[in-house]
């Protein structure tokens, strides 16, 4: 090793699962004091003021219990920031912090968010939300860490460890195989126990092992038969029994289905109210022995426990002394936002831009301003202000570099409105026939006939008739020409998001019974003359807001004249596309493709300068075959926090160099993705399989050999690093040791470009030939090291037995088979940069519970 390179063994965040604190081993300081209190506080109730305490309050509270001393305890969304009781921090949304591979920033910003909560005086902060990421359809994903288990579960227990860290009970959530949003509380996650095991509840298995998680929240759907919050398997035999998680495992808002079936398979809270588990129900039960009395107890158990762990019982939660206005929390969804972002593309170097040679920018896009922080649904966090990318390339060039600005595209509101109709194909009034029903079937006589100009129903435009629980639109459209037109539907998503669009009779939306997007597009070839449209909605709207549009665009003459010429005229263009709010949320999925106009934006502007880089808001990959090749450069911005706009002015001109990789991997067609065939609903029936097995993700590519557009772990740098002198060794711990086989992988880091930058080191393994099928390699260890330019670290990661085990559903067992397996290391999925083998003999293959 050269004179010059200071080696430095670096102290890396590096993965091991800790041993399970199963139930009456290691027990937590303090334990048996809590326990004592608990048991004298219980003492004092009556089985009528236990039960009442299994059932929430006022949507976001656990009742108070005067004979017990419990105070009244308070919940918020979760898990981006504290969405309730006015403005919070809005930081970088889970897939973001992901992309950090920052377990330790993770914990900081998750720390800021428990300050924000004891601003509010909350005790539950709802999140993190752990659900693997198998679709980018998903309308949840942003909110979610990726399609990893263990780069979630490492990113779990930082968030964790954060939040509690300011004695508020974070809330891990949805238990489990919630995977999708187009029909939440009715799909079934059909899905074999090894897939759980190994892909679907690490991350949760990490939040209780590890971080001690104080709350667990179960998902709305079914898991292959069974209602989440029904399931005695996941959680009493893993979760509470397995795993030994003594907080409060509570329901998700609405996910109750049936008191005593989801008392007895262990839910002790019942949320947001007691619908089902309350005396009417409860209190018969136990008379006739369908719910035992110590059942009941050991849920009021759970929430002393869990109030006397935290001290809630000697403080009040709100703390005063933390400013709502948090200033520490905006410098770290700062740093976040910086770490989260990932420079996906970056062709000829065009990035970082040079300030001398750009004398102007233009900031193009709906994207662009205002800002999108965060996505929609209960994760949607309003801060008090929020950095558009605009105004971020503003404050960051100040007055002497002109930032033009258009938003290049018509909103879907204002596309709706200049969407004409007829009510006959010739003739006729403008707009079409609608029918309201105040059934939900669009059954029997309307009770309400009108011609609608627009179909473009929003709180601020038009609003139904408000009896109506179903509705009809019917009429024409006649284009001024033949051609491609861009046809798209938004509704609120679900309660009211149901919908169903027939052009010239045939069936082009179908929202009818699963809200496969909130906002559904489409292109039709559609030639001269009248074409009949017939769309149908129904549900009330209610929570979500009333939204129903219906928009027809010509392709090719979406993009405004202005943001071409200014396009042309600037040094270089931002264009800010992607998705928002009201387009990914929670509730629903989302499209594949970007929304209406949006791929044509990127064409035109790319057309008309060189030096054109995308910043693209999602909650992952979107169909980028349509412009990716014409365009130098991208960078993902998932959705950042309200810092964003900063952290892309200073990546964007170098300031700070962009060191976030990829959580999941980016297909370059939805057909490629593993899960393209199993993720939608068999024809027919409720049932979603989980076909590909524990085939997600990088996983499932590598198996099928196909090639993704971005791979897993992928993300560039302004500087280069070089991987060297690998080496693998036994540790310690003896074979058979509790955590299996033990090993310390090794390897040298230098920063060989010219300046200062982070690399994600990337540790995979894989059996080489596997007794059953396994993934060729899976991520098992990872670091992210900041290099000055020459620099050099000596990088280290532990691999225990769970490196090399999988999930044997017979034997109720984690196995360690013998024999050879692969250590890669490298700096994405697809770049591997060195290559060790480690031999696991006979006497060291052992099974691991
Ligand atoms: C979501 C949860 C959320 C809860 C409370 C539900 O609709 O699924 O994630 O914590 O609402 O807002």
């Amino acid at each position: 090793m050269s004179r010059l390179t200071k080696l430095v063994a670096a102290v890396v965040a590096l993965s091991l699962m800790s041993a399970p604190r199963a139930a009456g081993q290691a027990r937590p300081a303090g334990a048996d004091a809590v326990e004592r209190r608990v048991e004298e506080m219980l003492a004092r109730m009556t089985l009528e003021e236990k039960i009442d305490l299994l059932g929430g309050v006022d949507d976001f509270f656990v009742r108070a219990s005067g004979r017990a001393g419990l105070p009244r305890l308070k919940m918020a969304d979760g898990p981006n920031g504290v969405r309730n009781f006015g403005p919070s921090t809005a930081m970088p949304s889970g897939v973001a912090m992901a992309a950090t591979w920052n377990p330790q920033l993770v914990e900081r910003v998750a720390a800021e968010i428990g300050r924000d909560a004891r601003a509010k005086g909350v005790h539950f902060l709802l999140g993190p939300g752990v659900n693997i990421y198998r679709s980018p359809m998903n309308g949840r994903n942003f909110e979610y860490f990726g399609e990893d288990p263990f780069l979630a579960a490492r990113v779990a227990v930082g968030y964790v460890r954060g939040v509690q860290s300011q004695g508020v009970a974070a809330t891990v959530k949805h238990l489990a195989a919630n995977n999708s949003e187009f029909d939440r509380h009715n799909t079934d996650s059909i899905i074999d126990e090894r897939t759980l095991r190994e892909i679907y509840l690490p991350a949760f298995e990490a939040a209780v092992k590890e971080a001690r998680v104080g709350a667990v929240m179960s998902s709305y759907n079914l898991v292959n038969g069974e209602h989440a919050s029904q399931s005695g398997h996941l959680q009493m035999d893993v979760l509470k029994r397995e795993w030994g998680f003594d907080g409060v495992l509570m329901s998700d808002w609405g996910g109750t289905y049936d008191g005593v079936a989801a008392a007895n398979a262990g839910q002790d809270l019942e949320m947001p109210s007691g619908v089902h588990m309350n005396r009417k129900n409860l209190l018969p039960a136990v008379g006739r022995g369908a719910v035992a009395a110590a059942t009941i107890d050991d849920k009021v158990r759970r929430i002393l426990r869990t109030a006397a762990r935290f001290g809630w019982l000697e403080r009040d939660q709100t703390d005063l002394a933390v400013p709502r206005l948090n200033m520490r929390g905006r410098r770290v969804a700062l740093e976040a936002a910086r770490e989260g972002l990932v420079l996906l593309r970056n062709e000829g170097a065009l990035l970082p831009l040079d300030r001398r040679k750009v004398r102007s920018i233009a900031v193009i896009g709906p994207v662009a301003y205002p800002a999108v922080p965060v996505g929609g649904g209960s994760g949607r966090v309003e801060p008090f202000a929020a950095v558009s990318f605009l105004e971020g390339l503003g404050n960051h060039l100040g007055e002497s570099t002109p930032v033009y600005y258009a938003r290049g595209l018509r909103t879907l509101g204002e596309m709706a409105e200049a969407t004409e109709f007829t009510t006959q194909p010739a003739g006729g009034e403008a707009g079409l026939r609608g029918e309201y029903f105040t059934n939900a079937e669009l059954s029997g006589e309307p009770t309400v006939v009108r011609v609608e100009p627009r179909v473009n129903f929003s709180r601020q435009a038009r609003l139904f008739p408000p009896q109506a629980l179903s509705s009809r639109w019917t009429g024409y459209f006649t284009p001024k020409a033949a051609g491609e037109f861009d046809v798209f539907a938004a509704s609120t998503g679900e309660d009211a998001g149901f919908f169903r669009l027939y052009v010239d009779d045939r069936l082009v939306f179908d929202n009818w019974s699963e809200t496969r997007a909130l906002v559904r597009l489409t292109t039709l070839e559609l030639g001269p003359g009248a074409h009949k449209i017939l769309l149908e909605q129904r549900g009330k709207f209610g929570r979500l807001g009333t939204r129903m549009q219906l928009g027809i665009q010509r392709r090719g003459e979406m993009v405004s004249p202005e943001a071409k010429a200014l396009a042309a005229k600037a040094d270089a263009v931002v264009v800010a596309v992607g998705f928002d709010h009201t387009m990914e949320a929670e509730g629903a999925d989302r499209t594949f493709r970007l929304p209406a106009g949006q791929d044509e934006l990127i064409r035109e502007l790319a057309d008309a300068n060189r030096n054109t880089v995308v910043v693209l808001t999602s909650g992952g990959g979107v169909d980028m075959s349509g412009w990716l090749e014409r365009v130098p450069a991208l960078i993902q911005a998932w959705y950042p926090g309200q810092e964003g706009g900063t952290a892309l002015a200073e990546i964007l001109f170098g300031d700070v160099n962009p060191s976030g990789h990829l959580p999941a991997t980016f297909e370059r067609r939805w057909e490629d993705n593993p899960t393209h065939g199993s993720y939608y609903p068999q024809a027919g029936t409720n049932r979603v399989e989980y076909r590909e097995g524990v085939f997600v993700g990088y996983r499932g590519y590598e198996k099928a050999g196909t090639k993704p557009l971005f791979p897993f772990g992928h993300g560039l740098s302004y500087t280069t690093f070089r991987y060297a002198n690998l080496s693998v060794r036994r540790v310690g711990g003896g074979e058979r040791a509790a955590r299996g086989p033990a090993f310390e992988v090794s390897f040298d880091l230098t920063n060989t470009g010219g300046r200062a930058g982070a690399e994600v080191a990337q540790v995979y393994v894989g059996a080489a030939s596997p007794a059953v099928p396994r993934p060729s390699k899976e991520l098992k260890g990872f670091a992210k090291v900041s290099l000055r330019p020459g620099e050099t670290r000596r990088v280290t990661a532990a691999l225990d037995g769970r490196a090399f085990a999988y999930y044997d559903a017979g034997a109720k067992a984690w196995r360690v088979d013998p024999g050879e397996y692969r250590v890669l290391v490298g700096g994405s999925s697809a770049r591997v940069e060195l290559r060790g083998n480690v031999n696991l003999t006979p006497a060291e293959a052992t099974t691991l519970r």
